[in-house]
């Protein structure tokens, strides 16, 4: 299937990633979301992220603001009426996002494809809130986007194999590695990655070390490029919470038990660098 005008709904960290890679790629892009403001902050980052490649001579500044004018904001999520793939990156929230996958259902033209950044839900579950199951399908990116190669691709019970052909060849063009998963608790990224980082928290929370400790033996002891505690807070603490709780809700495994401390520092708000502090303090 041609694909040539994306709407990104969520115009946040992950949204506006995906925004930019899309409109560098050649794609028309909307990048939605509730409020304005919202966008121009997603925006505002997109134009430091393009400006910083002009800067290091990777990119002309003919370039940059093609890049820049193929991204149209939207507040009216319509504007899906006239597009080919859209690709939702919101909260991690089941209700969220089954209202959005329905009311694009509505809106978008009977060809488009609804894709998911959902970093653990089910897709056949996003899938079923809408009358086109076989044209729903999961597109996992990593955080940051336009650093991160990764795109983890996963079928819904229902997708289509021409849709996941379509989405893998997208996924190339954005200059990207597909892997194809299978649709479960996690995927493969989350459901490894996760307890990792869930186990540095135990580490923590037991007195086993300091943070910094922990962090430096995974560093220099693995070759991770952010120790565990570091990468948390760079992810979210209330996204690891989230994610800890899919999986131990969607196995049925207390192996997969969120740590204590996680929840006690989610509740104090100490969700990471988006709050300025997490396991560490920031700026
Ligand atoms: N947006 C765009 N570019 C960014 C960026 C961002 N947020 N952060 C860093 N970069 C770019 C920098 O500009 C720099 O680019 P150049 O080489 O072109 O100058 C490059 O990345 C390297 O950055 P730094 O030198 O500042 O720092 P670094 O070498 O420590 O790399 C990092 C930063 C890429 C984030 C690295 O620390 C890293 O790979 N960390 C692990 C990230 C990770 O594990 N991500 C997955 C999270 S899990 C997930 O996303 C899935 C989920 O569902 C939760």
């Amino acid at each position: 299937m041609d694909v040539q005008k994306i709407m990104v709904v969520g115009a946040g960290q992950m949204g506006s990633g995906i925004a930019q890679v899309c409109a560098m790629a050649g794609y028309d892009v909307f990048l939605h979301d509730l409020k304005q403001e919202y966008v121009d902050r997603g925006l505002a980052t997109i134009t430091k992220n393009v400006t910083r490649q002009v800067e290091k001579g990777r990119m002309t500044q003919e370039e940059k603001e093609s890049i820049l004018n193929r991204i149209t904001p939207s507040i009216d999520l319509n504007n899906a009426s006239n597009v080919d793939l859209v690709i939702e990156a919101v909260v991690e929230n089941m209700e969220v996002k089954t209202s959005i996958f329905s009311q694009l259902d509505e809106i978008a033209p009977e060809h488009a494809i609804l894709a998911t950044n959902t970093s653990s839900l089910p897709i056949t579950e996003i899938a079923a809130a809408t009358k086109r199951p076989e044209k729903v399908i999961g597109m996992h990116f990593m955080n940051p986007v336009p650093v991160m190669k990764l795109v983890e691709i996963i079928r819904g019970l229902a997708t289509a194999d021409e849709v996941y052909q379509t989405i893998e060849d997208i996924t190339h063009k954005l200059n990207k590695v597909p892997v194809e998963v299978n649709d479960f608790p996690g995927f493969v990224s989350n459901r490894i990655l996760m307890p990792m980082i869930n186990e540095a928290i135990y580490t923590l929370y037991e007195g086993v070390a300091t943070k910094e400790a922990i962090d430096e033996v995974m560093k220099l002891g693995m070759n991770h490029p952010m120790g565990p505690l570091t990468l948390a807070d760079f992810i979210g603490l209330d996204t690891c919470l989230y994610i800890m709780e899919t999986l131990h809700e969607g196995f049925g495994d207390d192996k997969y038990r969120p740590c204590p401390l996680l929840r006690k520092y989610v509740k104090a708000g100490w969700l990471g660098r988006k709050t300025g502090r997490g396991f560490y303090t920031y700026e």
